[in-house]
């Protein structure tokens, strides 16, 4: 997120010109020519202001009071042509932050706002590091991931106020989530994260909905919920398919009416929030049996994003792998070179029913335990074997060679769920060697 700074000043070039400093700076800007526009540029959040001392409406001595009255620790800096000692203190003494005198350095007021900004600054890497601000990276190239991320920008920039992830486990629900928040205009409120699952249905009401005082005996104090607390954020709502009946049509209430009363409470409180669902769950499953509310399905799916598992993404193993072998080796001090083909090719035969999560963990293994150059076959230790291996063990006697060359292409092209390209590459074919072979032996494929 980029820290905004307001610039208060009646002459247009002076504005200009800091304007294009800062924004090169990597700062957001905004303008205003008057101590009016100022204050109501100040309410909406800025995080330094360069403020002149002669406006066209009124002193900027007393911009600044105001200002200060209502946030006393915002930097501000003032920006003085004819600065006179008297008027230099009584902006010291309201808390102004510097001085530039004018006609001003850019880069002299660069360097002061660029050092008024620092703590903003920290703070957000700070939270970055602890991975409550921005998203972690969302990796993948393959068609399908493309598709997902193409999704998560345009929903993140929709109004949209529900969306609904699918995918299996370790597909990367949790870091879709994330990026939708982090890309949205709602990126510097709260993402606040509840798993359905993790709390009784008493509690998981409370902890998302708040309660009054009073509202049962343990309730000695009003409780606001998440939804209430993420206001002009994002909450998202993991493993969505646990949450009990009632409190499924609680949530749909409130996707649909935009309003919910905190238990025991007798008003509506119409946060504005949007709610991100996630399931590793088949739902339309658990709507035939009876778990979940087919019309809050219905809500959550207007908008839903399919993340598909990791077998299923043509190229993104091998990306995804490097990816982490990067990064595991650079945190571990390895001095790694990669990874061997045959160590690429053993993940590319595995089927990661664990998917991302699986693959991550399995890296990080091998990396920590590999002495190197590069991490082979034989770092990897899998949960199952990959599929079919058992089945290419010698041959009984009087098998036909053309019948295991029909079994590697159908095993293959059942690897790459009939996906030729794919499947080609499995057996160190081209595309057209393995369509010759499969019109050879008259096998019948989905186009891939
Ligand atoms: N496309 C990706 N790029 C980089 N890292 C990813 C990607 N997808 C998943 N990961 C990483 O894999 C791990 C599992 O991802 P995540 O927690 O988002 O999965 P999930 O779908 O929420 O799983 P579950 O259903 O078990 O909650 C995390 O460490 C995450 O950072
Ligand atoms: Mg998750």
């Amino acid at each position: 997120m980029k820290p905004t700074v307001l610039i208060v000043d009646d002459e247009k070039l002076v504005r200009w010109s800091l304007r294009q400093r800062l924004e090169e700076d990597g700062c957001r800007v905004v303008e205003a020519e008057t101590g009016a526009a100022a204050l109501e540029a100040y309410r909406k959040g800025v995080d330094a202001v360069l403020l002149d001392f002669n406006l066209p409406d009124t002193d900027g001595l007393k911009v600044l009071a105001s200002m200060r009255s209502e946030d006393p620790l915002s930097p501000i800096i003032m920006l003085t042509a004819h600065s006179s000692v008297e008027r230099a203190v009584a902006a010291m003494k309201l808390g102004a932050a510097h001085f530039a005198p004018k006609p001003f350095e850019l880069d002299e007021v660069a360097a002061l706002v660029s050092r008024a900004l620092e703590p903003i600054r920290l703070r957000q890497e700070v939270a970055r590091l602890r991975g409550d601000g921005d998203a972690p990276p969302l990796i993948g190239e393959s068609t399908a991931m493309r598709r997902v991320l193409e999704l998560c920008e345009r929903v993140a920039t929709s109004p949209a106020s529900t969306v609904l992830i699918t995918g299996e486990s370790g597909t990367g629900k949790d870091v879709v989530a994330k990026t939708i928040h982090a890309h949205s205009d709602r990126s510097a409120a709260p993402f606040m994260n509840i798993t359905c699952s993790a709390l009784p249905e008493a509690l998981l009401e409370s902890e998302l909905f708040g309660h009054e005082k009073g509202a049962f005996t343990d309730a000695k104090a009003k409780k606001v919920g998440l939804l209430e607390q993420a206001s002009g954020g994002t909450v998202f709502l993991d493993e969505i398919a646990e949450m009990t009946p009632a409190l499924q049509s609680k949530l749909l209430r409130f996707l649909e009416e935009k309003a919910f009363r905190r238990v025991g409470g007798s008003s509506d409180v119409r946060p504005d929030v949007r709610v991100i669902a996630a399931t590793h769950k088949d739902l339309p499953k658990a709507i035939e049996e009876g778990t979940f509310r087919a019309d809050l399905y219905y809500r959550l799916a207007v908008l839903s994003i399919a993340i598909p598992p990791l077998r299923e993404r043509e190229g993104d193993i091998e990306l995804l792998a490097k990816y982490f072998i990067d990064r595991f080796n650079r945190e571990f001090h390895k001095g790694l070179r990669g990874i061997s083909s045959a160590g690429l090719q053993a993940l590319e035969l595995y089927s990661w029913p664990g998917n991302v999560r699986e693959l991550k963990n399995a890296i990080e293994r091998a990396v920590l335990l590999s002495d190197g150059p590069r991490l082979e076959a034989g770092d990897f230790e899998f949960a199952t074997p990959p599929r079919g291996v058992d089945r290419l063990r010698l041959p009984p006697n009087g098998i036909k060679l053309d019948d295991l060359e029909r079994e590697f292409i159908v095993q293959a092209l059942e690897r790459a769920h009939g996906n030729q390209t794919r499947a080609a590459k499995l057996l160190g074919l081209t595309r057209d060697q393995i369509r010759y072979r499969i019109s050879k032996f008259e096998l019948t494929v989905p186009e891939g």
